[in-house]
């Protein structure tokens, strides 16, 4: 894409920033974000956006509620793109659980709200959603056309996140749902990966046998530029690599690339104490997640990560070995 205006609603996180660089130097870019100091970035864990990367970039404050100055920001743009969320790494209080749920939900309907007061709505707007909404999955693998969705917590979230955005009427406005698979890339989930492989602790979890859904984060820049330009698509989408591993596949073709010869697993009854310490929940590890993205692939979308021993590689390019070796 080019020249194109782009705003990305809760586009200060992970994966908000990887889509900085990706469509940063050649377009113009609005983030919506509830922190204007943290204009480079509000992570320390990750922080390598460029004067370059960030020249055509601005940053406008909301509250990701209500509507405000930041409407006018919509008015005429090409690309709406919301990745609001608070994060899920977290133990599901109650006061979490309404957080988890309320980001979502609010932001979605503000951003809805606005579009329907702009006389020239964006042409497009794609909505984050997640792969978790569907089951666990060790029987067969799910995809959009499957219908046995549970009724978890994960899952009434990811439910009524996409019911939010269904409801708003859009009517100069192409939809899409992304249900993002967990995503690759220099930063997110791979930090505490790579702190479990700095202390020899990169072997399975749990089973291993559970199913991991992955997507490396610039297929998932690419996806939203295929829908894009492919104007006849709408509607929900799997954000997923074809290719999901089980999680011993997983954490065996890290340690390969990684360069770390052993990694004693982690059985669950440790996971479920250690998520305790840690103030997190379980499910994010031992969940199988079993998931294709069969309308991408219909759609005829190519993947330049298909599998993953390469989107590691890829990504170990970018990662000083520090972050993964203690010596
Ligand atoms: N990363 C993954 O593997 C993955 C997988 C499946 C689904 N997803 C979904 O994809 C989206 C983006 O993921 P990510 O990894 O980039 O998430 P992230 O790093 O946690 O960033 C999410 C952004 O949402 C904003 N936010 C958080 N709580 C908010 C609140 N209460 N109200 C308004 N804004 C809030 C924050 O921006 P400000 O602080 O600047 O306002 C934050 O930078 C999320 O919705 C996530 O659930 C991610």
């Amino acid at each position: 894409m080019k020249n194109k205006k782009i705003i990305i609603a809760g586009g200060t996180g992970f994966m908000g920033q990887e889509m900085i660089k990706y469509f940063g130097k050649e377009n113009e870019l609005v983030i919506l974000t509830r922190q204007l100091h943290h204009t480079k970035t509000n992570r320390n864990d990750y922080n390598s956006l460029s004067a370059e990367d960030l020249r055509q970039t601005r940053f406008v404050k909301w509250d990701g509620i209500n509507a405000g100055e930041w409407v006018k920001e919509l008015e005429g743009a090409d690309l709406l793109i919301n990745l609001v969320g608070r994060t899920v790494n977290c133990r599901y209080t109650p006061k979490n659980k309404k957080e988890i749920l309320d980001s979502r939900v609010n932001a979605t309907a503000a951003l809805g709200n606005a579009i329907s007061q702009c006389a020239h709505p964006p042409s497009l707007w794609i909505n984050a959603s997640s792969a978790t909404i569907y089951r666990n999955a060790e029987d067969k693998p799910q995809d959009e056309y499957s219908l046995d969705l549970l009724d978890d917590f994960s899952t009434q979230v990811c439910k009524q996140w996409e019911k939010t955005f269904t409801e708003q009427s859009t009517p100069g406005t192409r939809k899409v749902v992304l249900r993002m698979a967990i995503t690759l890339g220099h930063g997110g989930v791979l930090i505490p990966y790579f702190n479990l492989l700095k202390f020899g602790l990169g072997g399975k979890q749990g089973s291993g046998k559970q199913m991991y859904s992955w997507i490396h984060i610039e297929d998932t820049c690419r996806v939203i530029e295929w829908i894009w330009e492919h104007k006849e698509m709408s509607g929900v989408y799997n954000c997923s690599s074809p290719y999901p591993v089980p999680n011993k596949e997983f954490m065996k073709l890290l340690r390969e690339v990684t360069g770390n010869k052993f990694g004693l697993p982690a059985f669950e009854w440790m996971l479920k104490f250690g998520a305790f310490l840690i103030g997190t929940e379980v499910e994010l590890v031992l969940k199988s997640r079993w998931v294709l993205p069969t309308k991408l692939l219909e759609s005829g979308y190519q993947f330049t990560y298909p599998e993953l021993k390469n989107a590691f590689t890829a990504i170990l390019k970018q990662v000083p070995r520090k972050q993964y070796h203690l010596f």
